[in-house]
């Protein structure tokens, strides 16, 4: 699993550009599905039907994001310097002396103006990507072009650390789930989406397309268990946060109460999160046709959106089995 989490983390696809990790996962699910397709979108649609004669199948959609946060150039200098924009919510404080990778192999380093107030956080207008190019004609990259952190898998044992693990370890649970549903009463579409973090606009489409009885995101959350954190009652290491709102959605409360009333029959660890800021792929499932029952199971992840994003190995393989479980047994809502 950790090695399969390596190769998902490791590849490039930042938002409207996952063609990489769309391949990555197909040859993953390929073979455990009874019927895999993409949507007009880049959506990859997983479904796995209910066991022969199994009454009150319910449609069940799950979200897993398969884009990340990323940069994309805005424009050139004559000197071969690169200016650049965020997709999704990039941080500048966390840019600076980092690297990014670009579509075409090109990595480049982020360097910065010269300021004043040497303590300050500049602005990603200040700064500028270093692909050691000399001229404007001579640089390998363009307008238009878009790059994604670049950082190394790092195994600290039980902890692991990577850049994109928003939501590419989503994206694992949802295929490791898949691997270990031998059968299910139900009609699933596991959903792969894509833009989610410019605007959950591939879980707005598929949910349409599917238009699912219920359904919930497999997304990262906060931490509230580092020097300073505030508010925030998820830690890692204490089992799958069952999302009850977020910025952007109230969890439907029968989704709730199925997801805690499987976790406590399974005997697996699971923690209430209300979460301030942010929304997953669900707030988009919500809100299609005459409305969709949704919820969220969150993965505790430290330092989202930065290159270096942080799980417990435990709650991943605790969401693995909570899911299966749920999706083992009829539902009720
Ligand atoms: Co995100
Ligand atoms: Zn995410």
């Amino acid at each position: 699993m950790k090695q399969l989490l390596k190769t998902l983390t490791e590849t490039f696809s930042p938002s409207g550009y996952e063609d990489e990790i769309r391949k990555v996962i197909t040859k993953e699910v390929k073979a455990l599905a009874d019927e895999v397709r993409v949507d007009a979108l880049g959506n990859l649609i997983v479904r796995k039907k209910p066991s022969i004669g199994s009454k009150d199948a319910r449609r069940i959609m799950i979200a897993a994001h398969m884009d990340e946060i990323g940069v994309m150039v805005t424009h050139v200098d004559e000197n071969g310097f690169v200016r650049f924009t965020s997709i999704g919510g990039v941080y500048s404080r966390t840019l600076v002396g980092g690297h990014v990778r670009f579509a075409n192999g090109i990595s480049g380093v982020i360097g910065l103006e010269p300021t004043n107030a040497p303590n300050e956080i500049p602005p990603i207008s200040k700064m500028f990507i270093d692909v050691g190019a000399i001229s404007k004609k001579t640089c390998p990259v363009k307008t238009g072009d878009v790059a994604s952190f670049e950082r190394t898998f790092l195994d600290l044992g039980d902890r692991v650390v990577a850049k994109s693990m928003d939501d590419r370890i989503g994206c694992l649970v949802a295929i490791e789930a898949l691997r270990a549903l031998k059968s299910t009463p139900h009609d699933v579409y596991f959903v792969f989406t894509t833009q989610e973090e410019v605007g959950t606009h591939g879980a707005q489409t598929s949910a349409f397309g599917i238009n699912p009885d219920l359904g919930f995101s497999i997304d990262v959350t906060g931490w509230g268990d580092t020097p300073g954190q505030r508010d925030f009652d998820v830690a890692l290491g204490k089992g799958p946060a069952i999302k009850i709102r977020d910025g952007g959605m109230l969890s439907d409360a029968r989704i709730v109460d199925w997801m805690i009333r499987t976790a406590e029959k399974a005997k697996l660890p699971y923690q209430r999160e209300v979460l301030l800021g942010g929304t997953t792929d669900a707030r988009a499932m919500q809100l299609v046709h005459g409305g969709v029952p949704v919820g969220c199971i969150s993965i505790p992840c430290r330092y989202v959106h930065t290159p270096s994003e942080m799980v417990d190995f435990n709650d991943v393989k605790n969401s693995v089995k909570l899911i299966v479980s749920m999706l083992s047994n009829p539902v009720s809502i």
